[in-house]
């Protein structure tokens, strides 16, 4: 696997793996990888010729009390498994790389009524970060097919609108979310939890599967089953965030009797805030 770490090379590569006609397949990660992570990697292996990963902690998609400093950095073990799974390149650009300068830190893509509710209400600037950095690695790294997690809903939506409005020449594919043997979704901050709290974490996947059991039944208006669910998580120590049923598409609030949906929940438990998510 070669390593690459300026936008230069990486660009050059791409350009050359273009010229003799090979496609490239693409998964961007900011590291800390578990095996989550490498069912993206595996998933992009079958879908091109080439494969290449990213791993950079983007600063601009934190918010100013979040984790930035003390997101888990454990590049050499990364490195392993990416080798391990076949990666062609690696490319793990430093911040200077991405952001040289001060206007570059200052970039702003939101997308009003999709990135800007339920996580990225909660978290503002998050899915801009995303977008921006997103958008600079496609440009640099010229996928044709690029690999997301389920896991990560809102950001599914949020990265195929970028690609969109942007017109860039990439396909978006997903993977269904990778979950611990109790249905905790993995997660690089799953690290964050206690002991007790890692035992009472697989409740937020049990609580969706729950709601979308009545979603199906229709057992209970789409209020009444958020509500009822958040007290369940209350109940059991977390801090929810929101807990919502929406329209698969789009993420708008649906109306009662609407079959395209997805549930999104997002809770705190002790340090981290989880997130999770089913589609019905
Ligand atoms: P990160 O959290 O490292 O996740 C990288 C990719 O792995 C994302 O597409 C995410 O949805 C996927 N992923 C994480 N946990 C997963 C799980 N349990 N099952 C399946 N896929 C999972 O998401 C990001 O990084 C960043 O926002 C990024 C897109 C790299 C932009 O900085």
């Amino acid at each position: 696997m070669k390593v690459i770490t300026t936008k230069n090379e990486m660009k050059a590569l791409s350009d050359s793996f273009h010229q003799r006609d090979e496609h490239i397949a693409f998964v961007p990660t900011m590291g800390n990888l578990h095996p989550g992570h490498m069912q993206l990697v595996e998933k992009a292996e079958t879908l091109a010729p080439k494969t290449i990963a990213s791993i950079f902690v983007n600063p601009l998609q934190f918010g100013q009390n979040e984790d930035l400093d003390s997101y888990p950095r454990t590049m050499e073990r990364d490195q392993q498994l990416l080798e391990l799974g076949d990666v062609d390149i690696l490319f793990s650009p430093t911040r200077e790389e991405i952001y040289p300068d001060e206007t570059s830190n200052k970039e702003v893509i939101e997308f009003p009524g999709l990135s800007d509710v339920l996580c990225g209400a909660s978290r503002p600037g998050h899915f801009s970060g995303v977008a921006v950095v997103v958008k600079h690695l496609f440009e640099t790294v010229q996928p044709d097919v690029a690999v997301f997690g389920e896991k990560d809903y809102q950001q599914v939506l949020v990265i195929k609108k970028l690609v969109q409005e942007y017109k860039l020449p990439v396909e978006i594919v997903t993977v269904p979310t990778q979950r611990e043997t109790d249905g905790l979704a993995m997660s690089s901050r799953n690290g964050y939890l206690s002991e007790q709290e890692r035992q009472t974490a697989p409740l937020l996947y049990q609580t969706l599967c729950q709601a979308r059991d009545q979603v199906k039944a229709k057992a209970g208006c789409f209020s009444a089953i958020e509500q009822q669910a958040s007290e369940v998580l209350t109940k059991a120590g977390f801090k929810p965030d929101y807990f919502s049923i929406r329209h698969a598409d789009d993420l708008s609030e649906p109306n009662e009797g609407e079959t395209r949906l997805v549930i999104l929940a997002a809770a705190w438990l002790g340090k981290p805030r989880l997130i999770d998510n089913i589609l019905i």
